[in-house]
Parts: C-alpha cells; sequence; structure tokens
C-alpha cells in the first residue's frame, strides 16, 4: 500500500469520527496497531495465547492438538477432541470454529477462543476444528473465506484419528464476530458446492455477534459510536484493513443484505440448514444481525434469532453463562 493510501485511511477515520462526534478515538492507537508503508500491520499488543494440551493426563476441558492446514499459506487448525472419546466408539458431531478479530487480530490459539473451543468441546461432546486463517491487510478478504472453505475439504480428505472420531454428516460452521462473517461467507461458498464436500454435511450455522456493516449507519451503530469494545472508528478501519481494495462497506463480503441477498440462500434454504444469529443489545453490531436474521427469514431459511438486553460485544465468550446458552443451541441443532 502506497503512502497515500495510508493517509486516507487515517482520514477517513477522521471524518467518520467527526461525523458521529468521536473523533478523539484513533483506532490505530485504540488496537495498538501501526500501518507500515508495504502495507503490513504490526500488532503492538498480541493477545495471550495458550499452547495446545494433548495430554489425556491433565484435567483440561477437553485435548488440543495443532495440525497444519495448508503449509504454503502458513494456516493450521486446533482440533479439540474431548477426554472420553478417547474411550468410546461412538462418533460425535463436528463443529468448525472461526475466531474474531476483526479479520486482522488474534488467531485460534488465543487464549479467548482457545478457552472456548475447548469448553465447547465437552459441553456439547463435539470435535471442534478451530481454523487459523490469514489474516488482513497482509491477506485481504476472501483469503481469509477461501481458507475457510478450504479447511472444509481439509478435514474430508484427512485421516487424522482425531478426525476418526467425527461424523462429519453432523457438521455446523459457527464463528463470532468476524469469525461470524467468515463462517456465514463460506456457509455460501460450501452450499453452492454442497456435493464436493461429501462426506461432510452441513446442517447449519451458529453465527455470534457476526461483524457486518454498511455504508448506512444503522440505529445501534450511531447509539453505541464510541461503544468501548468496538467503537465506529474502530469498525471502520476494520473493514478498510480486510476489503478487497476499492470496495466500501456495502460490498457483499461487508453488506450480507445488498442487492437483496446471495442467490445462495436458496441453496440453503433448499439443504435445510438451519442458522442461529446470537446478539445482544448492548453491542452496536445488533441492528446489523437483526438484519440477517430478518434477510433470511425473507428467504424462508430456517433461521432463529437469540437476542439478549445489555451486554457488550464479546458477551458471548467472554461469559461462562452465555457461552452455555451457544452451547445449549448447538445441541437443539444436530440431527
Ligand atoms: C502497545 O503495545 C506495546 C508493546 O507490547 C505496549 O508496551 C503498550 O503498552 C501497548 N499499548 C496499549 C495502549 O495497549
Ligand atoms: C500461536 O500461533 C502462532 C502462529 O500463528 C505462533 O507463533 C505462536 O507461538 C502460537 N502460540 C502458542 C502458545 O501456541
Ligand atoms: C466436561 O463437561 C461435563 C459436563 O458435560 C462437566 O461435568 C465436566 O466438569 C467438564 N469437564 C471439564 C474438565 O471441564
Ligand atoms: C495450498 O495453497 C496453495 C497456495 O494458495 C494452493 O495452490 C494449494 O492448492 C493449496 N493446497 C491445498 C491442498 O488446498
Ligand atoms: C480505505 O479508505 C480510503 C479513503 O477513503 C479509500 O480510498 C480506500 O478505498 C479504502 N479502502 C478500502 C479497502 O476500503
Amino acid at each position: 500500500m502506497s503512502l497515500a493510501s495510508v493517509v486516507s485511511v487515517v482520514s477517513l477515520c477522521v471524518v467518520y469520527g467527526s461525523v458521529v462526534g468521536n473523533s478523539a478515538i484513533d483506532p490505530f492507537k485504540a488496537l495498538n496497531i501501526t500501518l507500515n508503508p508495504d502495507g503490513t500491520l504490526t500488532r503492538l499488543s498480541i493477545p495471550p495465547q495458550s499452547p495446545p494440551s494433548p495430554d489425556p493426563n491433565l484435567p483440561t476441558p477437553a485435548l488440543s492438538q495443532d495440525l497444519t492446514v495448508n503449509q504454503s499459506k502458513h494456516t493450521w487448525a486446533r482440533i479439540y477432541l474431548p477426554h472420553k472419546a478417547l474411550h468410546s466408539k461412538t462418533k460425535l458431531p463436528l463443529i468448525v470454529f472461526y475466531h474474531g478479530g476483526g479479520f486482522i487480530l488474534s488467531s485460534a490459539n488465543s487464549t479467548y477462543f482457545h478457552d472456548f473451543c475447548a469448553n465447547m468441546a465437552n459441553q456439547t461432546e463435539s470435535v471442534v476444528v478451530s481454523l487459523d486463517y490469514r489474516l488482513a491487510p497482509e491477506h485481504r478478504l476472501p483469503a481469509a473465506y477461501e481458507d475457510s472453505l478450504e479447511v472444509l475439504h481439509w478435514i474430508r480428505t484427512s485421516n487424522h484419528p482425531w478426525l476418526c472420531h467425527a461424523d462429519y454428516s453432523r457438521s455446523i460452521l459457527m464463528g463470532e464476530s468476524a469469525g461470524g462473517n467468515i463462517a456465514y461467507n463460506a456457509g455460501l461458498s460450501a452450499a453452492a458446492e454442497a456435493h464436493l464436500l461429501e462426506p461432510i454435511k452441513i446442517q447449519g450455522m451458529v453465527l455470534i455477534q457476526p461483524f457486518f456493516g454498511g455504508t448506512k449507519r444503522t440505529p445501534s451503530e450511531v447509539r453505541l459510536a464510541q461503544d468501548y469494545t468496538i467503537p465506529l472508528p474502530v469498525t471502520d478501519l476494520m473493514w478498510n484493513l480486510s476489503l478487497p481494495f476499492g470496495a466500501d462497506r456495502d460490498y457483499e463480503y461487508s453488506n450480507p443484505t445488498i442487492k437483496g441477498g446471495a442467490r445462495i440462500l436458496d441453496q440453503i434454504k433448499a439443504l435445510g440448514w438451519r442458522v442461529a444469529v446470537f446478539g445482544c443489545e448492548g453491542d452496536p453490531l445488533v441492528d446489523r444481525d437483526r438484519g440477517l436474521v430478518k434477510l433470511l427469514r425473507g428467504k424462508a431459511v430456517h433461521v432463529v434469532g437469540n437476542f439478549y438486553q445489555g451486554g457488550r460485544h464479546g458477551i458471548f465468550l467472554g461469559q461462562p453463562s452465555m457461552s452455555r446458552k451457544v452451547f445449549h443451541l448447538v445441541t437443539t441443532l444436530y440431527k
């Protein structure tokens, strides 16, 4: 990226900042990142990370290990297996999980996502595959979507002993925040080539506070413009760093309602997928998330909106009682 566009990234935020009256928020400072002249990002605060825990003698919620998915892209996945699967021949459902971080931050081994996935494997008795996809701006969208579809083919053709515990005919795509956006967009591609993914049969998608946007502000974005977790200047910057060059927030990747929604949603309906969207009123994204539910309902896709009072962005992973609501819903999705 040229220096001119680096400057324009900054000025864009200043413009939006003044529009919503929070020009005091510098998103680069808020995220502790700097954009380099070559277009790469320096991430100064790496969130806490956890190592995998493959040892069955350790008292962890679930076993975990890291496996390379595509060496040339440096993508890998952390696989979680409930302890009791080691002593059982019963096949467990599969959850493919995509972590959050605005497309630009975090990892499958970030403690926040690791703990959630380990507890989910235990409490839903599922095999969980959490993908470490390529981040923007080094790899702009659709790179993360491509990786997220590729991991499904990798799972399908892998003969790793842990994956042999999974019943691929009961698979779910799940993601939080930007990961929810990724699950949705990877889901659209997966639906288009459902026959190529066999024996994986996706039964549904669980989208936790999925990160979507649009050029026209929603009431919740305006009301919570200065939110301390994801204020508007921060989400604007995340889009600017992750969308393809020249795209605005009404691009199909960020705004799923544009042009009446993806045509492939008809296929998702025909496949009988069930979709669950989680959100809460304290999250600036809540109106986008409700908008997605409305879009899917209009397409006659089986969708359930699970919206809660108060809260904030991140609450479904950060609060065990809220995580349990997600785990409970997952068990109702399995046919
Ligand atoms: C940014 O990261 C640096 C290096 O880790 C750290 O010293 C600093 O405290 C961080 N600043 C903020 C605002 O988090
Ligand atoms: C997390 O993954 C990154 C690579 O994406 C790696 O550099 C780091 O060492 C890993 N940390 C842990 C604790 O596994
Ligand atoms: C695993 O889940 C069960 C309930 O399904 C719970 O009783 C147990 O404490 C969990 N184990 C760990 C280590 O979290
Ligand atoms: C791995 O990534 C490379 C580079 O994008 C691609 O050409 C190759 O097909 C991928 N391999 C697999 C097994 O998907
Ligand atoms: C980022 O913002 C600048 C300034 O408005 C714009 O020219 C550029 O196209 C944006 N880039 C993306 C990927 O949205």
